[in-house]
Protein backbone atom coordinates (compact mmCIF):
# COMPACT_ATOMS: atom_id res chain seq x y z
CA UNK A 1 0.00 0.00 0.00
CA UNK A 2 2.40 2.66 0.99
CA UNK A 3 4.27 1.62 -1.96
CA UNK A 4 1.71 2.20 -4.21
CA UNK A 5 1.03 5.59 -2.27
CA UNK A 6 4.51 7.12 -2.75
CA UNK A 7 4.76 5.89 -6.90
CA UNK A 8 1.14 7.93 -6.81
CA UNK A 9 3.45 11.03 -5.16
CA UNK A 10 6.21 10.19 -7.44
CA UNK A 11 4.29 10.58 -10.53
CA UNK A 12 2.26 13.37 -9.79
CA UNK A 13 4.32 15.88 -11.22
CA UNK A 14 4.37 13.93 -14.49
CA UNK A 15 0.83 13.78 -14.62
CA UNK A 16 -0.37 16.92 -13.86
CA UNK A 17 3.05 18.89 -15.21
CA UNK A 18 3.73 22.33 -14.07
CA UNK A 19 3.60 24.05 -17.89
CA UNK A 20 3.65 27.74 -16.15
CA UNK A 21 -0.08 28.27 -17.20
CA UNK A 22 -2.61 28.94 -14.98
CA UNK A 23 -5.57 26.72 -14.75
CA UNK A 24 -8.56 26.57 -12.44
CA UNK A 25 -9.26 29.10 -10.13
CA UNK A 26 -10.46 27.22 -7.32
CA UNK A 27 -7.18 25.60 -7.74
CA UNK A 28 -5.67 29.21 -6.71
CA UNK A 29 -8.34 29.67 -3.89
CA UNK A 30 -7.53 26.37 -1.82
CA UNK A 31 -3.78 26.64 -2.75
CA UNK A 32 -3.70 29.87 -0.89
CA UNK A 33 -4.30 28.14 2.34
CA UNK A 34 -0.58 26.34 1.77
CA UNK A 35 1.30 28.61 3.22
CA UNK A 36 -0.98 28.92 6.53
CA UNK A 37 -1.60 24.68 6.72
CA UNK A 38 2.16 24.26 6.13
CA UNK A 39 3.28 25.10 9.80
CA UNK A 40 1.37 21.90 11.12
CA UNK A 41 3.18 19.49 9.81
CA UNK A 42 5.96 21.34 10.50
CA UNK A 43 5.02 21.52 14.39
CA UNK A 44 3.80 18.04 13.84
CA UNK A 45 7.55 16.87 12.78
CA UNK A 46 9.83 18.84 14.87
CA UNK A 47 7.45 17.30 17.95
CA UNK A 48 8.33 13.40 17.26
CA UNK A 49 12.28 13.75 18.30
CA UNK A 50 11.43 15.38 21.26
CA UNK A 51 8.57 13.16 22.68
CA UNK A 52 11.62 10.21 21.56
CA UNK A 53 14.12 11.60 22.75
CA UNK A 54 12.47 12.96 26.29
CA UNK A 55 11.01 9.29 26.16
CA UNK A 56 14.35 7.37 27.48
CA UNK A 57 13.49 9.67 30.94
CA UNK A 58 9.56 9.52 31.09
CA UNK A 59 8.65 6.51 28.59
CA UNK A 60 5.00 7.62 28.57
CA UNK A 61 5.96 10.62 26.48
CA UNK A 62 6.85 8.05 23.23
CA UNK A 63 3.20 6.78 23.97
CA UNK A 64 2.16 9.85 22.01
CA UNK A 65 5.10 9.56 19.23
CA UNK A 66 2.90 7.81 16.80
CA UNK A 67 0.20 9.77 16.77
CA UNK A 68 1.86 13.02 16.58
CA UNK A 69 3.88 10.70 13.75
CA UNK A 70 0.43 10.23 12.23
CA UNK A 71 -1.00 13.41 12.19
CA UNK A 72 2.83 14.79 10.85
CA UNK A 73 2.19 12.74 8.17
CA UNK A 74 -1.67 13.45 7.35
CA UNK A 75 -1.03 17.24 7.71
CA UNK A 76 2.19 16.70 5.54
CA UNK A 77 -0.48 14.86 3.06
CA UNK A 78 -2.53 17.96 2.92
CA UNK A 79 -0.02 20.75 2.99
CA UNK A 80 1.74 19.19 0.03
CA UNK A 81 -1.45 18.58 -2.14
CA UNK A 82 -2.67 22.15 -1.12
CA UNK A 83 1.05 23.53 -2.44
CA UNK A 84 0.49 21.61 -5.48
CA UNK A 85 -2.86 22.77 -6.30
CA UNK A 86 -1.39 26.55 -5.71
CA UNK A 87 1.17 25.76 -7.94
CA UNK A 88 -0.60 23.87 -10.32
CA UNK A 89 -3.29 26.78 -10.40
CA UNK A 90 -0.92 29.79 -10.54
CA UNK A 91 0.80 28.45 -13.43
CA UNK A 92 4.09 29.01 -11.45
CA UNK A 93 7.11 26.88 -12.49
CA UNK A 94 10.50 26.90 -12.58
CA UNK A 95 14.06 25.90 -10.69
CA UNK A 96 13.16 27.10 -6.85
CA UNK A 97 9.03 25.87 -7.41
CA UNK A 98 10.66 22.86 -8.72
CA UNK A 99 12.56 21.99 -5.58
CA UNK A 100 10.11 22.83 -3.45
CA UNK A 101 7.93 20.64 -4.77
CA UNK A 102 10.42 17.55 -4.86
CA UNK A 103 11.12 18.47 -0.98
CA UNK A 104 7.62 17.92 -0.40
CA UNK A 105 6.74 15.06 -1.70
CA UNK A 106 10.24 13.59 -0.63
CA UNK A 107 9.08 14.58 2.74
CA UNK A 108 5.47 13.07 2.67
CA UNK A 109 7.08 10.03 1.68
CA UNK A 110 9.64 9.91 4.64
CA UNK A 111 7.24 10.57 7.38
CA UNK A 112 5.16 7.61 5.95
CA UNK A 113 8.18 5.68 6.50
CA UNK A 114 8.70 6.81 9.43
CA UNK A 115 5.40 5.65 10.40
CA UNK A 116 5.53 2.72 9.03
CA UNK A 117 9.29 1.72 10.34
CA UNK A 118 8.69 2.63 14.21
CA UNK A 119 6.49 -0.38 15.09
CA UNK A 120 9.84 -2.49 14.78
CA UNK A 121 12.26 0.05 16.31
CA UNK A 122 10.08 0.08 19.04
CA UNK A 123 9.70 -3.97 19.27
CA UNK A 124 13.75 -3.89 19.06
CA UNK A 125 13.25 -6.18 15.83
CA UNK A 126 15.15 -3.27 14.00
CA UNK A 127 17.27 -1.01 15.98
CA UNK A 128 18.84 1.91 13.67
CA UNK A 129 16.80 2.26 10.70
CA UNK A 130 13.69 4.77 12.02
CA UNK A 131 16.15 6.97 13.99
CA UNK A 132 18.39 7.09 10.70
CA UNK A 133 15.13 7.83 9.20
CA UNK A 134 13.87 10.17 11.21
CA UNK A 135 17.22 11.83 10.98
CA UNK A 136 16.58 12.20 7.04
CA UNK A 137 12.90 13.54 7.43
CA UNK A 138 14.09 17.12 9.46
CA UNK A 139 17.19 17.58 6.97
CA UNK A 140 14.70 17.20 4.57
CA UNK A 141 12.22 19.77 6.30
CA UNK A 142 14.66 22.19 6.90
CA UNK A 143 16.06 22.05 3.27
CA UNK A 144 12.28 22.24 1.68
CA UNK A 145 11.13 25.10 4.04
CA UNK A 146 13.72 26.94 3.24
CA UNK A 147 13.30 26.18 -0.64
CA UNK A 148 9.63 27.63 -0.27
CA UNK A 149 11.04 30.47 2.02
CA UNK A 150 13.09 31.45 -0.64
CA UNK A 151 10.35 31.56 -3.11
CA UNK A 152 7.95 33.91 -1.08
CA UNK A 153 10.27 36.30 0.50
CA UNK A 154 13.40 36.52 -2.13
CA UNK A 155 16.49 34.21 -2.19
CA UNK A 156 18.45 36.50 -0.18
CA UNK A 157 15.65 37.40 2.46
CA UNK A 158 18.16 35.76 5.09
CA UNK A 159 21.53 37.04 3.99
CA UNK A 160 20.34 40.52 3.52
CA UNK A 161 20.61 41.68 6.99
CA UNK A 162 23.23 39.46 8.28
CA UNK A 163 26.00 40.79 10.57
CA UNK A 164 29.17 41.35 7.82
CA UNK A 165 31.33 39.66 10.01
CA UNK A 166 28.68 36.39 9.99
CA UNK A 167 28.99 36.69 6.06
CA UNK A 168 32.40 36.49 6.04
CA UNK A 169 31.89 33.68 8.31
CA UNK A 170 29.70 31.94 6.27
CA UNK A 171 30.58 32.77 2.63
CA UNK A 172 26.88 34.13 2.47
CA UNK A 173 25.07 36.88 1.24
CA UNK A 174 28.11 38.83 -0.87
CA UNK A 175 27.20 38.21 -4.26
CA UNK A 176 30.03 40.18 -6.71
CA UNK A 177 28.39 43.44 -7.84
CA UNK A 178 26.89 43.06 -10.85
CA UNK A 179 28.93 44.63 -14.10
CA UNK A 180 27.17 44.92 -17.23
CA UNK A 181 27.94 42.38 -19.51
CA UNK A 182 28.45 44.86 -22.80
CA UNK A 183 28.26 48.15 -23.57
CA UNK A 184 24.49 47.27 -25.65
CA UNK A 185 21.84 49.22 -24.80
CA UNK A 186 19.95 45.81 -23.77
CA UNK A 187 22.69 45.81 -20.92
CA UNK A 188 22.97 48.92 -20.03
CA UNK A 189 19.26 50.02 -19.88
CA UNK A 190 16.35 47.93 -20.75
CA UNK A 191 17.74 44.79 -18.45
CA UNK A 192 17.98 46.49 -14.96
CA UNK A 193 14.98 47.35 -15.39
CA UNK A 194 13.52 43.97 -15.89
CA UNK A 195 15.98 42.69 -13.08
CA UNK A 196 14.78 45.40 -10.71
CA UNK A 197 10.84 45.27 -11.16
CA UNK A 198 10.47 41.80 -13.37
CA UNK A 199 12.84 38.62 -12.38
CA UNK A 200 10.99 37.79 -8.41
CA UNK A 201 8.44 36.34 -10.68
CA UNK A 202 10.08 35.89 -14.03
CA UNK A 203 13.61 34.89 -13.19
CA UNK A 204 15.25 31.58 -12.69
CA UNK A 205 13.40 30.40 -8.77
CA UNK A 206 9.54 31.75 -10.08
CA UNK A 207 8.56 31.63 -13.44
CA UNK A 208 4.84 33.45 -13.58
CA UNK A 209 3.36 33.02 -17.07
CA UNK A 210 6.31 30.69 -18.40
CA UNK A 211 7.86 33.64 -19.08
CA UNK A 212 11.52 34.99 -18.14
CA UNK A 213 13.39 38.20 -18.36
CA UNK A 214 16.87 37.92 -16.44
CA UNK A 215 18.63 37.25 -20.00
CA UNK A 216 18.14 38.12 -23.48
CA UNK A 217 17.56 34.66 -24.86
CA UNK A 218 14.74 34.09 -22.25
CA UNK A 219 12.89 37.66 -23.38
CA UNK A 220 13.12 36.59 -26.52
CA UNK A 221 11.32 33.39 -26.17
CA UNK A 222 8.50 34.44 -24.68
CA UNK A 223 5.81 33.04 -22.36
CA UNK A 224 3.10 31.29 -22.20
CA UNK A 225 1.14 33.00 -24.79
CA UNK A 226 4.42 33.08 -27.44
CA UNK A 227 6.75 35.77 -28.16
CA UNK A 228 6.64 39.31 -25.83
CA UNK A 229 8.39 41.00 -28.10
CA UNK A 230 7.72 41.73 -31.99
CA UNK A 231 10.96 42.95 -33.37
CA UNK A 232 10.27 46.79 -34.81
CA UNK A 233 6.19 46.51 -33.47
CA UNK A 234 6.30 47.98 -29.88
CA UNK A 235 2.51 47.67 -30.75
CA UNK A 236 2.11 43.96 -31.12
CA UNK A 237 4.78 43.06 -28.64
CA UNK A 238 2.84 41.85 -25.08
CA UNK A 239 5.54 42.72 -22.68
CA UNK A 240 4.88 46.58 -24.16
CA UNK A 241 1.20 45.74 -24.15
CA UNK A 242 1.04 44.66 -20.49
CA UNK A 243 3.10 47.56 -19.09
CA UNK A 244 1.17 50.24 -20.25
CA UNK A 245 -2.36 49.33 -19.53
CA UNK A 246 -3.97 50.73 -16.58
CA UNK A 247 -2.53 50.36 -13.21
CA UNK A 248 -5.63 48.48 -12.14
CA UNK A 249 -6.14 46.30 -15.22
CA UNK A 250 -6.16 42.41 -14.32
CA UNK A 251 -3.34 42.31 -16.44
CA UNK A 252 -1.24 45.47 -16.15
CA UNK A 253 2.44 44.11 -15.02
CA UNK A 254 4.25 44.30 -12.92
CA UNK A 255 1.07 42.40 -11.25
CA UNK A 256 0.41 42.78 -7.28
CA UNK A 257 0.19 46.07 -7.10
CA UNK A 258 3.86 46.64 -7.47
CA UNK A 259 4.52 50.67 -9.05
CA UNK A 260 4.31 50.75 -12.53
CA UNK A 261 7.33 51.46 -14.61
CA UNK A 262 8.41 55.16 -15.22
CA UNK A 263 7.07 56.59 -18.17
CA UNK A 264 10.82 56.95 -19.69
CA UNK A 265 11.39 52.90 -18.80
CA UNK A 266 8.87 52.44 -20.69
CA UNK A 267 10.07 54.87 -23.40
CA UNK A 268 13.28 52.98 -23.65
CA UNK A 269 11.73 49.89 -24.03
CA UNK A 270 9.74 50.50 -26.74
CA UNK A 271 12.23 52.55 -28.99
CA UNK A 272 14.56 49.73 -28.32
CA UNK A 273 12.00 46.84 -29.72
CA UNK A 274 10.67 49.45 -32.65
CA UNK A 275 14.60 49.66 -33.43
CA UNK A 276 14.89 46.19 -33.98
CA UNK A 277 15.53 44.56 -30.31
CA UNK A 278 19.18 44.13 -30.96
CA UNK A 279 21.35 42.69 -28.28
CA UNK A 280 24.47 44.35 -29.40
CA UNK A 281 23.71 47.77 -30.75
CA UNK A 282 24.65 50.08 -28.05
CA UNK A 283 23.11 53.43 -29.22
CA UNK A 284 19.61 54.33 -30.04
CA UNK A 285 18.49 56.91 -32.51
CA UNK A 286 15.86 59.58 -31.04
CA UNK A 287 17.24 58.52 -27.18
CA UNK A 288 19.12 60.91 -25.32
CA UNK A 289 20.33 59.43 -21.90
CA UNK A 290 21.78 61.45 -19.33
CA UNK A 291 23.73 59.37 -16.51
CA UNK A 292 23.79 62.63 -14.25
CA UNK A 293 22.03 62.42 -11.12
CA UNK A 294 18.76 64.56 -11.08
CA UNK A 295 19.73 67.59 -8.74
CA UNK A 296 16.83 68.36 -6.37
CA UNK A 297 14.63 70.87 -7.47
CA UNK A 298 13.42 74.23 -5.30
CA UNK A 299 9.99 72.65 -4.11
CA UNK A 300 6.43 74.87 -5.70
CA UNK A 301 4.46 76.96 -3.87
CA UNK A 302 1.87 76.13 -1.73
CA UNK A 303 -1.80 74.90 -3.53
CA UNK A 304 -3.85 74.15 -0.50
CA UNK A 305 -6.24 77.31 -0.98
CA UNK A 306 -7.39 75.74 -4.38
CA UNK A 307 -7.66 72.29 -3.36
CA UNK A 308 -11.49 72.43 -4.22
CA UNK A 309 -11.13 74.16 -7.64
CA UNK A 310 -8.51 71.25 -7.89
CA UNK A 311 -11.19 68.85 -7.40
CA UNK A 312 -13.54 70.09 -9.52
CA UNK A 313 -11.33 70.80 -12.32
CA UNK A 314 -11.61 66.77 -12.90
CA UNK A 315 -15.33 66.96 -13.71
CA UNK A 316 -15.40 69.42 -16.23
CA UNK A 317 -13.02 68.63 -18.99
CA UNK A 318 -12.20 64.98 -18.27
CA UNK A 319 -8.39 66.09 -17.53
CA UNK A 320 -7.32 66.05 -13.75
CA UNK A 321 -4.92 67.17 -11.09
CA UNK A 322 -3.80 64.67 -9.48
CA UNK A 323 -1.26 65.54 -6.15
CA UNK A 324 2.65 64.07 -6.13
CA UNK A 325 2.08 63.24 -2.82
CA UNK A 326 0.74 64.66 0.28
CA UNK A 327 3.35 67.40 0.39
CA UNK A 328 1.87 70.59 -1.02
CA UNK A 329 5.56 71.23 -1.97
CA UNK A 330 5.81 68.57 -4.73
CA UNK A 331 3.37 69.93 -7.15
CA UNK A 332 0.65 68.63 -9.54
CA UNK A 333 0.74 66.48 -12.03
CA UNK A 334 -1.81 67.15 -14.96
CA UNK A 335 -3.05 63.91 -16.35
CA UNK A 336 -4.87 63.51 -19.77
CA UNK A 337 -5.52 59.66 -19.74
CA UNK A 338 -8.63 58.53 -21.88
CA UNK A 339 -9.42 62.23 -22.84
CA UNK A 340 -7.97 62.06 -26.49
CA UNK A 341 -8.59 64.94 -29.18
CA UNK A 342 -11.35 66.00 -27.31
CA UNK A 343 -8.57 68.10 -25.28
CA UNK A 344 -7.28 70.55 -26.77
CA UNK A 345 -5.87 74.10 -26.26
CA UNK A 346 -8.89 75.86 -24.82
CA UNK A 347 -9.33 72.78 -22.30
CA UNK A 348 -5.16 73.22 -21.64
CA UNK A 349 -5.68 77.23 -21.12
CA UNK A 350 -8.34 76.22 -18.55
CA UNK A 351 -5.17 74.81 -16.23
CA UNK A 352 -3.46 78.20 -16.59
CA UNK A 353 -5.10 79.46 -13.19
CA UNK A 354 -2.65 76.42 -11.47
CA UNK A 355 0.27 77.39 -13.70
CA UNK A 356 2.78 77.63 -10.85
CA UNK A 357 2.15 74.19 -9.13
CA UNK A 358 2.19 72.02 -12.25
CA UNK A 359 5.17 70.06 -12.26
CA UNK A 360 4.34 67.21 -14.90
CA UNK A 361 1.63 67.42 -17.98
CA UNK A 362 0.99 64.59 -19.72
CA UNK A 363 -0.50 65.45 -22.94
CA UNK A 364 0.47 62.57 -25.04
CA UNK A 365 -2.15 61.93 -28.02
CA UNK A 366 -4.66 64.78 -26.99
CA UNK A 367 -5.35 67.20 -29.86
CA UNK A 368 -3.45 70.02 -28.21
CA UNK A 369 -1.13 72.14 -31.11
CA UNK A 370 1.44 74.68 -31.41
CA UNK A 371 -1.28 77.32 -30.06
CA UNK A 372 -0.76 75.24 -26.69
CA UNK A 373 2.46 76.33 -25.90
CA UNK A 374 1.11 80.13 -25.06
CA UNK A 375 -0.63 78.14 -21.76
CA UNK A 376 2.77 75.22 -21.33
CA UNK A 377 5.48 78.75 -21.30
CA UNK A 378 3.05 79.86 -17.76
CA UNK A 379 4.06 76.36 -16.25
CA UNK A 380 7.11 77.71 -14.65
CA UNK A 381 7.94 74.51 -12.69
CA UNK A 382 7.35 72.40 -15.32
CA UNK A 383 9.71 69.32 -14.95
CA UNK A 384 7.85 66.69 -17.29
CA UNK A 385 6.17 67.22 -21.09
CA UNK A 386 4.72 64.57 -23.00
CA UNK A 387 3.59 65.66 -26.25
CA UNK A 388 4.04 62.29 -27.99
CA UNK A 389 1.87 61.48 -31.32
CA UNK A 390 0.05 65.29 -31.07
CA UNK A 391 -0.04 67.92 -34.14
CA UNK A 392 2.51 69.96 -32.52
CA UNK A 393 5.31 71.04 -34.94
CA UNK A 394 7.92 72.42 -32.68
CA UNK A 395 7.33 75.87 -34.53
CA UNK A 396 6.42 77.36 -30.77
CA UNK A 397 8.92 75.75 -29.22
CA UNK A 398 11.21 78.33 -27.80
CA UNK A 399 8.24 79.26 -25.87
CA UNK A 400 9.50 77.10 -23.56
CA UNK A 401 12.69 79.15 -22.80
CA UNK A 402 11.20 80.02 -20.09
CA UNK A 403 10.45 76.70 -17.96
CA UNK A 404 14.06 76.32 -16.96
CA UNK A 405 13.39 73.40 -14.84
CA UNK A 406 12.17 71.15 -17.34
CA UNK A 407 14.67 68.29 -17.75
CA UNK A 408 12.07 65.69 -19.74
CA UNK A 409 10.70 66.19 -23.23
CA UNK A 410 9.02 63.85 -25.74
CA UNK A 411 8.04 64.77 -28.56
CA UNK A 412 8.01 61.42 -29.89
CA UNK A 413 5.26 60.77 -32.89
CA UNK A 414 5.45 64.28 -33.76
CA UNK A 415 6.71 66.36 -37.05
CA UNK A 416 9.38 68.09 -35.01
CA UNK A 417 11.99 68.35 -37.37
CA UNK A 418 15.98 68.86 -36.11
CA UNK A 419 15.71 72.80 -36.75
CA UNK A 420 13.16 73.46 -34.53
CA UNK A 421 14.50 71.81 -31.33
CA UNK A 422 17.85 74.80 -31.63
CA UNK A 423 16.16 77.25 -28.91
CA UNK A 424 16.06 74.23 -26.86
CA UNK A 425 20.15 74.42 -25.99
CA UNK A 426 18.84 77.52 -23.88
CA UNK A 427 17.22 74.88 -21.51
CA UNK A 428 20.20 73.55 -19.30
CA UNK A 429 18.53 70.71 -17.14
CA UNK A 430 16.81 69.51 -20.13
CA UNK A 431 18.70 66.33 -20.17
CA UNK A 432 16.18 63.83 -21.61
CA UNK A 433 14.57 64.65 -24.99
CA UNK A 434 12.27 61.86 -27.36
CA UNK A 435 12.22 62.45 -30.93
CA UNK A 436 11.79 58.76 -32.20
CA UNK A 437 9.27 58.58 -35.03
CA UNK A 438 10.29 62.22 -35.90
CA UNK A 439 11.89 64.08 -39.08
CA UNK A 440 14.31 64.70 -36.34
CA UNK A 441 15.31 61.34 -35.77
CA UNK A 442 18.16 61.00 -37.46
CA UNK A 443 20.27 64.15 -36.42
CA UNK A 444 19.20 64.15 -32.04
CA UNK A 445 19.92 67.14 -30.41
CA UNK A 446 22.69 65.51 -28.48
CA UNK A 447 24.85 66.59 -31.46
CA UNK A 448 24.69 69.91 -30.84
CA UNK A 449 25.36 69.61 -27.41
CA UNK A 450 28.84 69.81 -25.55
CA UNK A 451 29.82 66.13 -24.89
CA UNK A 452 29.69 66.41 -21.05
CA UNK A 453 26.47 67.78 -20.72
CA UNK A 454 24.20 65.32 -22.49
CA UNK A 455 24.77 61.41 -23.71
CA UNK A 456 23.15 59.96 -27.27
CA UNK A 457 22.97 56.10 -26.77
C1 LIG B 1 4.28 39.71 -8.53
C2 LIG B 1 4.65 38.89 -9.63
C3 LIG B 1 4.90 39.52 -10.98
C4 LIG B 1 5.75 40.57 -11.28
C5 LIG B 1 6.57 41.42 -10.33
C6 LIG B 1 5.72 40.70 -12.71
N1 LIG B 1 4.88 39.76 -13.27
FE1 LIG B 1 4.53 39.46 -15.26
N2 LIG B 1 3.31 37.89 -14.81
C7 LIG B 1 2.96 37.48 -13.53
C8 LIG B 1 2.00 36.38 -13.62
C9 LIG B 1 1.36 35.65 -12.44
C10 LIG B 1 1.78 36.15 -14.99
C11 LIG B 1 0.88 35.08 -15.62
C12 LIG B 1 -0.55 35.44 -15.58
C13 LIG B 1 -0.87 36.48 -16.59
O1 LIG B 1 -0.59 36.26 -17.79
O2 LIG B 1 -1.35 37.54 -16.19
C14 LIG B 1 2.60 37.13 -15.72
C15 LIG B 1 2.64 37.23 -17.09
C16 LIG B 1 3.39 38.17 -17.79
C17 LIG B 1 3.41 38.30 -19.22
C18 LIG B 1 2.64 37.44 -20.20
C19 LIG B 1 3.41 36.22 -20.61
C20 LIG B 1 2.63 35.37 -21.58
O3 LIG B 1 3.25 34.75 -22.46
O4 LIG B 1 1.40 35.35 -21.47
C21 LIG B 1 4.26 39.34 -19.52
C22 LIG B 1 4.62 39.85 -20.90
C23 LIG B 1 4.77 39.84 -18.27
N3 LIG B 1 4.22 39.12 -17.24
C24 LIG B 1 5.66 40.90 -18.17
C25 LIG B 1 6.12 41.40 -16.95
C26 LIG B 1 7.04 42.52 -16.86
C27 LIG B 1 7.65 43.27 -18.03
C28 LIG B 1 7.26 42.74 -15.53
C29 LIG B 1 8.11 43.80 -14.89
C30 LIG B 1 7.83 45.16 -15.26
C31 LIG B 1 6.46 41.76 -14.79
N4 LIG B 1 5.79 40.96 -15.70
C32 LIG B 1 6.44 41.65 -13.41
C33 LIG B 1 3.48 37.97 -12.35
C34 LIG B 1 4.36 39.03 -12.24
Amino acid sequence: MALLFSMALLLLPHIFKLDGKPHADWQQFLGRFHPLIIHLPIGFILLVPLLEVGGRWKPSLRESASLVLALGFISSLGAMTLGYLLAYGSGDSGAGVTRHMWGGIALTIGVLLCLLVRPLWASGAVPRLYPVLLGCVLLVLSWAAHQGGSLTHGSNYLTESMPPLLKRWTGLGSSPAKAPISGSFYAQHINPIFDSDCVVCHGENKVKGGLRLDSYEYLMEGGKDGKVIAAGAPDKSLLLIRVTLPKDHKQFMPSEGKPPLKPEQIEWIRAWVQQGASSTATSLSGITINEHKDVPLPPVGDYSALMPEIAAMGSGTGAKLVQVSNKASDGLILRTVDVGKNFGDAQLAQFAKFAPYIVEVELARTGVTDAGFDTLSKFTHLRVLHLEDTAVTGNSLTKLIPLSQLTYLNLSGTKVTKAALAPLEAIKGLHSIYLYDTPAQHAPIADTAPPTERKTL
